[in-house]
């Protein structure tokens, strides 16, 4: 692990891109100041290049060094949730390459709950890490995943796998009003106790440039198609993979899960059956029809990743 380590700085430090292992998903990091390396970053994963990416740093006091302006509402939310799963958008700094940030005037940070990230990132600077995936397939929570997508090509540091299991909450503090671009773990309730004043959840109707220029682009698709299950299934057909999260019981099988009201369990695998669904050459993946999002903080995240696996 060591040396593992240390080979993952020096590539750092010579411009290269490394998988790198957050609570959320693993991450492709590259010098948040070396355009070459940024630049090798979308070219790896195959990004367009209009999509920004969020910076990782390690110490709220790095903030300054890449935001113009740091609202009051900034520094509590970070001060409540970092190191964890919430992205601030804020104004950039000139400092932080155009090629970071898609050509926009404002950069997307946060500091990762990972142990060997953030010493990663205390030896080599802010890190740009986009989810460590081919663009368009499912972000990687193990390392066999970023195999999976790029063979021997890049050096993974192995911190196991993602405790979360879905990308970061994305919200926007760069207008007049808190507005999420993406939802993730951390969610409105969450950010709204404690600005103390409540916030919209995303709303679908923004003007297409406040929202996530991630969000237009086909993502986090298996080969096999996925669809919100019908209900009353319970006669299995081997060419189906099936998620289900109520606490109905059903037949044990490597394409038949149940999670008896886990969303926590459900987030953190829920990637990886998509691409377990492949391996088994299932072609198609029903998931069931998930409750209504107040019932636990998780299920608007979860609703919006597959939702747009789904293509709607
Ligand atoms: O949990 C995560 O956020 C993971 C881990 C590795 O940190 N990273 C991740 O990165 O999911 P990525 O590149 O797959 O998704 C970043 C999202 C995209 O939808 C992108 O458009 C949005 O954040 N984003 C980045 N910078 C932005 C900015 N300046 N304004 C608006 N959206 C931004
Ligand atoms: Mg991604």
């Amino acid at each position: 692990m060591k040396q593992s380590f240390q080979k993952a700085v020096e590539l750092i430090r010579a411009g290269n891109v490394v998988a790198v292992p957050t609570e959320t998903v693993y991450g492709l990091a590259a010098d948040a100041f070396n355009i070459t390396a940024v630049k090798k970053t979308f070219e790896i994963k195959g990004r367009p290049p209009d999509n920004p990416l969020i910076v990782h740093i390690s110490h709220i006091s790095q903030l300054e060094m890449l935001a113009e302006e740091i609202p009051e509402t900034a520094l509590k939310l970070a001060n409540a949730f970092w190191p964890g799963p919430l992205t601030i958008v804020l104004k950039k700094k000139p400092i932080v390459p155009d090629i970071v940030t898609g050509g926009l005037n404002t950069v997307a940070v946060r500091i990762p709950d990972h142990p060997l990230t953030q010493k990663l990132i205390e030896k080599t600077g802010p890190l740009t890490a986009p989810s460590a995936n081919r663009s368009g397939r499912p972000s990687p929570t193990r390392p066999e995943h970023i195999r999976e997508d790029f063979g021997e090509e890049i050096h993974i540091l192995d911190g196991g796998n993602s405790k979360i299991g879905l990308e970061s909450t994305v919200l926007d503090l760069s207008g007049d009003h808190p507005t999420i671009l993406r939802p993730g773990s951390v969610s409105v309730k969450m950010i709204s106790e404690v600005l103390g004043f409540t916030i919209s959840p995303e709303s679908t109707d923004l003007p297409l440039k406040r929202k996530s220029p991630g969000t237009h682009y086909t993502h986090y698709k298996p080969a096999a198609s996925i669809s919100w299950m019908p209900s009353g299934v319970r006669e299995f057909s081997p060419d189906i993979y099936y998620i289900f999260h109520s606490e109905i019981s059903t037949p044990e099988a490597a394409h038949i899960h149940s999670y008896q009201k886990n969303f926590e369990g459900l987030a953190r695998d829920l990637y990886d059956h998509y691409r377990t669904a492949d391996h088994l050459s299932c072609s198609q993946i029903l998931i069931e029809s998930l409750p209504p999002s107040e019932n636990h903080p998780l299920i608007s995240p979860l609703k919006d990743r597959i939702n747009r696996s789904i293509g709607s």
